[in-house]
């Protein structure tokens, strides 16, 4: 593992002066009744070697002193898994190569299946694990050439039709066209322009500047960052969501199916998953810009940003038990600045199932906050991308896992992890998915179960110090991915049966176990996908610890 991050001269978010911790807010609203969770003590029943200061996020109030770092493979489960070597194989076997270089990894190797569509391209989101497994590897190549092969990309012309999208979209995915009798190769983008449903990926350039923050944060290279065209790139990607509109929130409004959920799924408007990547990726942005000419002007943009986004997120779509309460107590038709119920959300459009959910203790973001509107479905990977990037205050991300484990058995059950929750059904499924048979009840993005989604799992489990949680999680996934042939995803209300039209061999579920387990093994890898608090930042220092560490 590379840790010449001496070298590294990011710009950290104390250099810009950035104090988000002034931004927040009320007082958490909930007060934290903490239970002994079954990972109180599991950090010192696990370590055996003394934090090395790595990175801060493992000193922060979630990791008891003395919290060490193991790199030896098996640490935490008796040895190494037969898994692994398998897991191994069948992403290397995913690898795809352009002019004789790794550039990428395919979404499915599924030779059963007989419908292909684009599961034989490399899509921008499901590299990233893919990516997380190589660095951890020290197989650094493959993630620069994909950063570099994509950012070539966005420079191409993008149609839909007869209209052109914005200057820094990123595509969906990408292949690799072969003229045999010419013998030569090139890179051939989906936008969105022949995506189904024609829908824009949104998350494809915040994944494209995490990855770009944790491939440097990982290597210490800060040549790939500090590059004009990488510069240009994350210019031209926060250009397309910090440019003024009508919009009255911070957070960025989406059309359905732009994120990882791809279809029509109810979640248009402002989704948790893409306000959280937005979030982070302006994070990242922010300590990889460089303060000069056009950067800076970006880097004042985004304190902004940041700043409303921040309030706006852990006040607007925060619940938990209080909150809900108030919700459900709110007064309607409230005008002026004074109101309560800002969006006018009408207490009756809260869904039953809610009150059953909610647990005393724990809490999370909402799907979706906009007028008269709240989406108050459980979404995995945007709770857990505010857990890893600090979005949610240390309090919020305490609650979220508490609520995972008072909830265990609806958002985990035998498959980790539900993307949504709860599944819509009859009469709101169809209006909702416009009758979408794919996206039937407790099926693939309607409540189904993602192995993917292990790695932000796993994650969020050592941010927030409970190793327990991500290992039991990684049991029950080891005890079916192999037998079952690396499914895309589960269904049913506990995840037990393999996908109706899951993908087999589907490369981020492959990836998403190593990366989860290889994760928990040296948990100080987390720094690769971890922000830090947004703990008030003295003014004198010049950089952040973690990066000197
Ligand atoms: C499906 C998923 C999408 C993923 C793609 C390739 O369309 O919904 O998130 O990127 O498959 O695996």
């Amino acid at each position: 593992m590379k840790r010449n991050s001496s070298h590294v001269s990011l710009a950290s978010e104390a250099e810009i002066n950035l104090d988000l911790s002034r931004l927040v807010i009320d007082k958490p609203r909930f007060t934290l009744e903490r239970k002994r969770s079954f990972d109180e003590q599991s950090w010192s029943e696990l370590s055996h070697r003394q934090n090395d200061g790595f990175d801060s996020v493992l000193q922060s109030p979630a990791f008891p002193s003395g919290f060490d770092s193991p790199f030896s493979m098996g640490t935490h489960f008796g040895g190494p898994h037969p898994l692994v070597n398998e897991a191994w194989e069948a992403l290397r076997k995913s690898v795809v190569y352009f002019r004789g270089q790794p550039v990428g990894t395919i979404a499915a190797v599924d030779h059963a299946s007989e419908e292909v569509l684009n599961y034989d391209q490399v899509f921008v989101r499901d590299f990233v694990p893919s990516a997380l497994a190589f660095l951890m590897n020290n197989e650094t190549d493959i993630v620069k050439n994909f950063l570099l092969k994509t950012l070539h990309l966005q420079s191409s012309e993008k149609m839909v039709d007869r209209f052109k999208l914005g200057a820094g979209a990123m595509p969906a995915s990408f292949k690799v066209d072969r003229n045999k009798k010419r013998n030569t190769e090139h890179l051939v983008a989906d936008f969105g322009e022949s995506a189904i449903g024609r829908v824009a990926p949104v998350d494809s350039g915040f994944w494209w500047i995490i990855l770009l923050r944790a491939y440097t944060k990982y290597t210490g290279d800060v040549s790939l960052s500090e590059s004009p065209e990488c510069q240009k790139c994350m210019r031209l990607i926060l250009n397309l969501c910090l440019s003024e509109g009508f919009d009255t929130f911070p957070t960025l409004l989406c059309t359905d199916g732009c994120s990882m959920i791809d279809r029509r799924m109810g979640i248009y408007g402002y989704p948790i998953e893409i306000q959280a990547l937005f979030y982070m990726a302006l994070r990242c942005a922010l300590q990889m810009l460089k303060p000069d000419g056009e950067g800076k002007e970006f880097i004042e943009k985004i304190g902004q940003r940041l700043h409303a986004l921040t309030y706006h997120m852990r006040n607007y779509f925060w619940l938990d038990f209080h909150q809900l309460n108030n919700i459900y107590r709110y007064k309607t038709e409230e005008y002026s600045h004074t109101a309560v119920n800002k969006f006018n959300v009408i207490p009756d459009s809260i869904p039953d199932w809610v009150f059953d959910f909610m647990p005393c203790r724990g809490g999370y973001f909402l799907g979706n906050v906009s007028p008269a509107m709240m989406d108050f479905r459980w979404f995995a990977l945007g709770n857990c991308i505010a857990i890893v990037s600090s979005l949610a205050t240390p309090e919020q991300a305490v609650a979220i896992m508490d609520l995972i484990e008072e909830r265990w058995d609806e958002l985990v059950g035998e498959m980790p992890l539900k993307i949504c929750y709860p599944a819509i059904e009859n009469h709101e499924w169809r209006i909702v998915t416009g009758c979408d048979p794919k996206n039937t009840r407790w099926s693939y993005h309607n409540g189904g179960s993602w192995p993917v989604l292990l790695w932000l799992l796993t994650a969020a489990c050592i941010k927030t110090g409970r190793p327990q949680m991500a290992k039991r999680a990684i049991e029950l996934a080891e005890s079916r991915l192999l037998k079952d042939g690396w499914p895309e995803y589960y269904d049913g209300k506990l995840g037990r049966f393999v996908g109706k039209q899951a993908r087999k061999f589907q490369t981020w579920s492959i990836a998403g176990y190593l990366v989860a387990r290889m994760m928990l093994e040296d948990p100080s890898t987390l720094m690769m996908i971890s922000m830090e608090e947004d703990r008030p930042v003295k003014p004198t220092m010049r950089r952040s610890a973690s990066w000197n560490a």
